[in-house]
C-alpha cells in the first residue's frame, strides 16, 4: 500500500505520456490544434529505471495510466519493456489508453503476455467501420485495430474497453459499436461527452459539423465520461472498484483557495510527458496558451535532470503551488465541482 501524505502530491498513480508520437491526425488533438511547439519523442526504459526505482515503486506507486496530451503509448519502442520492468518489482495496475491502430498481431500478443486481469486497455474508436472512425480518427486503420483487441483477448485476462467520443455522425450508431465491442469479446463500452464543440468554444464554429445532440456534450469543463459493462466474460464486480486509496485521499481532502486539488487525490495522476517532465497533471501540461507559465514551472521539473523521488519532494509543491491561481485548478478543481464520482473517476 502507498504511504499516504509521504509527499503533497499523490504518488500513487501517475500518468505518462511514453510517446509524444502518433500515426493519426485526430483534427481536435492538441497535437494538431498546436503544432508549431509540438516535440515528437518518447521515453525509454533507462528512463524508467533511472526514476522508477524498484525502491520508489514499493513505496510509492499503485497504477500507471499510459495515455498522453500529444501522442500515443503503443508507438513508444521499450512499452512492453517497461511494463515488465514495473510488474517485475511490483504487481502495479496497468491502463493503456490507445487509437489501436497499425500495429502487428504479434506485437499485441506479446503485450498480451504482459498484462494481467487488473490491468484495462482502451481503445478509442469513434466509428463502427473504417470509414466512419476516419471522419474523427484520421489516418485510423480499422482493420489492425479488430486484429489487436481479438490479439489481446485470447492473449491476456486484461480489461478491454471500447472508448468512444460522441459526435454528430456516430450518436445514433452507438447501440451497433457497443454490439460490435461485445462480438469482439470486450468487456465495457465507455462513452465520452467531450467539451470540444462550438457550443462551447465558437472557435470551432456556430454550425460545428462535429457537434453532437446536447445530452452528448459535457456539461461541467472537464470530458464526462459514462461506461457500461458488457460483462462478455463475467467478471467480478470487485475487479472494477476505486482503489482504495483514492478513496481515503479523496475524504481527507481540504479546500485551498476555492480548489480541492485532484493531483493531491491521485486519480487522475501525476503526468510525465514525452519529454521527461513532471507536472501535477495532464490539464496544465497541455500547450495551449493559457497553460504558458507551466512552460517555465516545468523546467525545474525534468527527470533528464533529476530524479522523480527528488523532484516529487521539491519544496515548490508544499509553497507557491498552493496558492491554485491558475486556470486549470480554478475550473477543473473548483471544489464545488469535486465531489467523490468526480474525485474517482479518470
Ligand atoms: C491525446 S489522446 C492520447 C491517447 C491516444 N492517442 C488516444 O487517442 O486514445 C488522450 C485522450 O484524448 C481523447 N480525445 C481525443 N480527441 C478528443 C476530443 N475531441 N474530445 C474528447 N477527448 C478527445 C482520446 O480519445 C484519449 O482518450
Ligand atoms: S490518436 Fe490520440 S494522440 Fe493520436 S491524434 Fe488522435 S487523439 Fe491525438
Ligand atoms: S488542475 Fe491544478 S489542482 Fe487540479 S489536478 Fe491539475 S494542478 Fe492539481
Amino acid at each position: 500500500m502507498a504511504t499516504r501524505g509521504a509527499t503533497v502530491l499523490a504518488t500513487w498513480h501517475f500518468h505518462i505520456e511514453i510517446s509524444s508520437k502518433c500515426t493519426l491526425r485526430c483534427p481536435r488533438c492538441a497535437r494538431q490544434e498546436v503544432p508549431e511547439t509540438l516535440v515528437n519523442t518518447e521515453l525509454d526504459l533507462a528512463f524508467f529505471e533511472r526514476n522508477f526505482s524498484p525502491e520508489f515503486v514499493q513505496q510509492h506507486v499503485e497504477k500507471i495510466t499510459f495515455c498522453g496530451d500529444d501522442g500515443d503509448p503503443i508507438y513508444a519502442h521499450d512499452l512492453i519493456p517497461v511494463i515488465r520492468y514495473i510488474k517485475g518489482i511490483k504487481p502495479v495496475e496497468i491502463v493503456i489508453v490507445t487509437n489501436g491502430s497499425h500495429k502487428k498481431v504479434q506485437w499485441w500478443q506479446e503485450l498480451g503476455s504482459v498484462l494481467t486481469e487488473q490491468d484495462t486497455v482502451h481503445f478509442s474508436i469513434d466509428g463502427w467501420d473504417n470509414d466512419s472512425n476516419n471522419l474523427y480518427r484520421v489516418n485510423s486503420d480499422f482493420d489492425s485495430i479488430e486484429q489487436g483487441v481479438k490479439a489481446l483477448r485470447s492473449n491476456s485476462k486484461c480489461r478491454l474497453i471500447w472508448a468512444a467520443i460522441a459526435f454528430q455522425f456516430n450518436q445514433d450508431h452507438l447501440y451497433d459499436m457497443i454490439s460490435q465491442a461485445q462480438s469482439w469479446g470486450m468487456d465495457g463500452f465507455q462513452t465520452t461527452k467531450s467539451t470540444k464543440f462550438g457550443k462551447i468554444y465558437p472557435a470551432y464554429g456556430g454550425a460545428d459539423p462535429l457537434q453532437p445532440a446536447d445530452q452528448y456534450i459535457s456539461n461541467s469543463h472537464r470530458f464526462e465520461r459514462e461506461t457500461v459493462l458488457l460483462d462478455v466474460r463475467g467478471l467480478n464486480n470487485h475487479v472494477w472498484k476505486t482503489h482504495p486509496v483514492n478513496i481515503e485521499l479523496y475524504k481527507n481532502i481540504k479546500e485551498i483557495n476555492g480548489v480541492k486539488p485532484l493531483c493531491e487525490i491521485g486519480n487522475k495522476g501525476l503526468y510525465i510527458d514525452a519529454q521527461g517532465r513532471l507536472f501535477p497533471c495532464c490539464w496544465v501540461a497541455n500547450r495551449y496558451q493559457h497553460n504558458s507559465e507551466w512552460k517555465a514551472i516545468a523546467t525545474k521539473f525534468d527527470l533528464h535532470r533529476r530524479s522523480l523521488a527528488d523532484a516529487v519532494n521539491d519544496a515548490f509543491w508544499s509553497t507557491d503551488f498552493q496558492t491554485f491561481g491558475w486556470q486549470e485548478c480554478q475550473t477543473k478543481c473548483a471544489a464545488s465541482r469535486v465531489d467523490e464520482k468526480y474525485a474517482t473517476e479518470w
